[in-house]
């Protein structure tokens, strides 16, 4: 495995190659999710190249961009037992070199995580669109449990003509069903533990609407109810929206498939999550 800096240096590399590369674009602190990412992508590739960029542009100044978990070296080692090839670290100004002053914004990315997120899709959308340019993948490996991430990515790349294919994966989560999240590091044990009810609140919801409700005031009334018990437990927004256009969903009646998203503060630390009523 390679760990590349540069753009330069990385361009040089992958010149060279000739095969499928399937790419994970990553923030660090690897977890399970992203250990899934790799699986895939590694599966379906000759070639498997991820970046390491903790992406200042995403984070708003009230965020936790200075103190989001770091851990280069057990990255790197999880890097390399995923057999991954090349691994992109850029410093910052190979990203955003003085000057840098282009963005890429959805009108729609305005709801959801972009309400509460002040220009959080602005900066994903950006350093997805340069690394992708960089790196010129054939696949691209993105989660579905950051749902409006990947809906709008996909969005982004339909919209500007990028030829490249998303591989969308399953959320994967602890054994109480908490999202695997570099964030999850913030929570003592107990507060882990506690944690889980928001998944156990999505599996209820789901079972309410497989016994026929259709209402989605009174399927995100069951997601409240059965998260008030907690304490220091924040819903910041609870929707049903259309899985294809993020749209709000009022009725589920003749509605095949839509998504239950979903974020919360607990304990002080923000959570996102999302079932797919299917
Ligand atoms: P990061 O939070 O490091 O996540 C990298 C990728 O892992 C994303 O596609 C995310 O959806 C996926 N992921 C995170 N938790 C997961 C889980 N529990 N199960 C499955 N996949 C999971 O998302 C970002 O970084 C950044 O916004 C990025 C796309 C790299 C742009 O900076």
């Amino acid at each position: 495995m390679e760990i590349l800096k540069t753009i330069k240096e990385l361009k040089s590399k992958l010149i060279l190659i000739d095969g499928s590369l399937g790419f994970v674009p990553t923030m660090g602190a690897l977890h399970k999710g992203h250990l899934s990412l790799l699986k895939s992508a590694r599966k379906e590739n000759e070639i498997l190249v991820a970046s390491l960029f903790l992406n200042p542009k995403q984070f708003s100044p009230d965020e936790d961009f200075h103190n989001y978990p770091r851990n280069i070296e057990k990255d790197i080692s999880i890097f390399s037992d995923s057999g991954v090839d090349f691994v992109f670290m850029p410093d910052e100004d190979q990203v955003y070199p003085k000057g840098f002053s282009t963005f890429i914004n959805n009108l729609e990315g305005g709801v959801f995580e972009g309400e509460f997120r002040d220009r959080h899709f602005e900066g994903v959308l950006t350093v997805v669109a340069k690394l992708i340019n960089i790196v010129n993948p054939k696949r691209i490996y993105l989660g579905e449990k950051d749902a409006q991430q990947l809906f709008l990515i996909k969005k982004m790349l339909e919209d500007l003509n990028f030829d490249v294919i998303v591989r969308p994966v399953e959320t994967i989560r602890e054994s109480n069903g908490l999202a695997c999240s570099s964030r999850n590091s913030y929570f003592s044990r107990k507060e882990f533990v506690d944690a889980g009810n928001i998944y156990q609140s999505l599996l209820k919801v789901c079972t309410l609407w497989k016994e026929g409700e259709n209402d989605s005031s009174r399927l995100k009334q069951e997601f409240q109810k059965n998260l008030e018990k907690l304490d220091d437990m924040e819903i910041q927004y609870v929707e049903i929206v259309d899985p294809d256009t993020f749209k709000i969903i009022n009725s589920l009646k003749n509605i095949k498939k839509s998504i239950l998203i979903v974020a919360v503060i607990f304990k002080g630390i923000r959570l996102i999550d999302n079932i797919i009523l299917d």
